[in-house]
């Protein structure tokens, strides 16, 4: 079943492939795609996935929102991804970037964590980001990603480790 609906947040109506599409299977339970973001089911997901949220807020932007995902299993539950590491090019130089990352390693050091994991793109920049704020590279797939000029960059692996972990 398709239907299309309204984004609540901008009042513009989504693309029809954005539509929720439902799947009821037995025993009850029901496969959902696309389905509406309510604040309800987006503080579900973050709660029962195992995440930390850091957004920006300027003005009525959102400039950013990087998110530490957390490892369920216990063997890996002392370190965590930083995902989604990123300032939209406007707000970019002003700091923003450096207080995200700021606020992620207080939040990793604030639950114990021990290890805070990234990727990114190993040609143009970033590391040397990161490498100022304490990680360092760990690893790296050869020619992983497309970039903006045709050519392929590695994607770097870079960890921070947290001295005062308890973990
Ligand atoms: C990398 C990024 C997150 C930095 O955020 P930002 O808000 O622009 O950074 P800040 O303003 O906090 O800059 C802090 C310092 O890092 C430096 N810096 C910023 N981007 C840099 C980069 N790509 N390479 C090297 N140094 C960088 C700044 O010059 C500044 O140095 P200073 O303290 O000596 O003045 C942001 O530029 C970005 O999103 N880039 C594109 C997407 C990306 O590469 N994301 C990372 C993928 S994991």
């Amino acid at each position: 079943m398709h239907s299309s609906r309204a984004d609540s947040r901008t009042g513009s109506q989504l693309p029809r492939s954005s539509a929720a599409t439902f799947l009821q299977l037995p025993g009850g339970a029901r496969v959902v795609s696309h389905p509406e973001l309510t604040t309800a089911l987006e503080s579900e997901m973050v709660r029962s996935c195992g995440a930390h949220l850091v957004v920006v807020r300027r003005d009525d932007e959102l400039p950013g929102w990087p998110t530490i995902v957390l490892n369920r299993d216990h063997t890996q539950s002392h370190w965590g991804w930083l995902k989604r590491m990123h300032v939209l090019p406007e707000a970019q130089g002003a700091g923003i970037g450096s207080a995200m990352l700021d606020a992620a390693v207080d939040i990793c050091r604030s639950v114990g964590l021990s290890q805070l994991y990234l990727t990114t793109d190993g040609q143009s920049g970033p590391v040397d980001f990161y490498g100022n704020k304490g990680f360092v590279e760990v690893g790296r797939m050869p020619r992983n990603t497309l970039a903006a000029d045709g050519s392929l960059h590695d994607e770097v692996y870079m960890v921070r480790e947290f001295e005062n972990a308890q973990a």
